[in-house]
């Protein structure tokens, strides 16, 4: 496994990193999801590890793992575990990348015993999660550097924009669903980067281990800055 990096542009900074998606039960045997691997928030973690930060990374459920020493794992199930990982870790927190797939709805009510299924359809009644990237945008450090990401199908600028500004992030890395190549489960990705001072990067079709250090080096340049 890669060494933890005791020197580096990031050398003495704490990392917060949430990855992967949420899993939100319906009864004991069925949940509702998003597609997600977690490969893209992993591949951070561990450039955000290699640039010499201590990370910490809030991840859902995948079968994905990392076993860099720089990186410490905290696994959680639901939108709620993962919010209140996210949370307690924040105020430590100097770089923030929040990359998971969070499920927006969750279903309103629990059942404790398998729903047996009865003549017809069914409707399933959801309500919405809390935004973690919001809430901590809401109560950012100056000194802390939040970046979000932005999964878009259609008018992806604009979206990205408005979550760079609504969510109050110092960066978005736009990740568009249209561009083949990108996304879910694929070894690259293309993303442009917005930043908060109006600075748009458009990165070519590359490794998400490229992706990662591309974001890395993003997140520096607006630390020192
Ligand atoms: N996010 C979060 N908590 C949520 C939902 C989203 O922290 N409950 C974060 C994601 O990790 C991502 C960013 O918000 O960094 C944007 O997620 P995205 O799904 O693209 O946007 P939403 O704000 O959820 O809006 P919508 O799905 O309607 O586009
Ligand atoms: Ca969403």
């Amino acid at each position: 496994a890669p060494q933890a990096a005791s020197s580096g542009p990031l050398a003495g900074k704490i990392a917060l990193v949430s990855a992967g998606p949420t899993v939100e039960a319906i009864d004991p045997v069925r949940y509702i999801s998003n597609r997600s691997s977690g490969k893209m928030g992993i591949a951070i973690a561990e450039a955000l590890a290699d640039a010499g930060a201590e990370v910490k990374l809030v991840l859902g459920p995948t079968h994905l793992s990392t076993s860099h020493a720089g990186v410490k794992t905290i696994p959680v199930q639901s939108a709620a575990d993962m919010f209140s990982a996210c949370v307690a870790e924040y105020p430590m927190a100097d770089v923030i990348v929040m990359a998971a797939a969070v499920a927006d709805y969750r279903p309103a009510h629990v059942a404790d015993r398998k729903i047996k299924k009865g003549e017809g359809g069914m409707v399933l009644e959801l309500e919405k999660t809390h935004d973690i990237l919001r809430t901590l945008g809401n109560n950012k450090a100056p000194e802390q550097v939040l970046v979000g990401f932005s999964l878009e199908t259609n008018n992806e600028r604009e979206n990205a924009l408005k979550k760079l500004r609504e969510k109050n992030l110092d960066l978005v890395v736009l990740n568009s669903l249209a561009d083949p190549g990108a996304g879910f489960n694929h070894d690259t990705n293309k993303v442009t980067l917005f930043d908060n001072r109006g600075k748009e990067t458009a990165l070519p079709l590359q490794s998400k281990q490229a992706v990662a250090r591309e974001i890395v080096n993003a997140i520096i340049s607006l630390q020192h800055a």
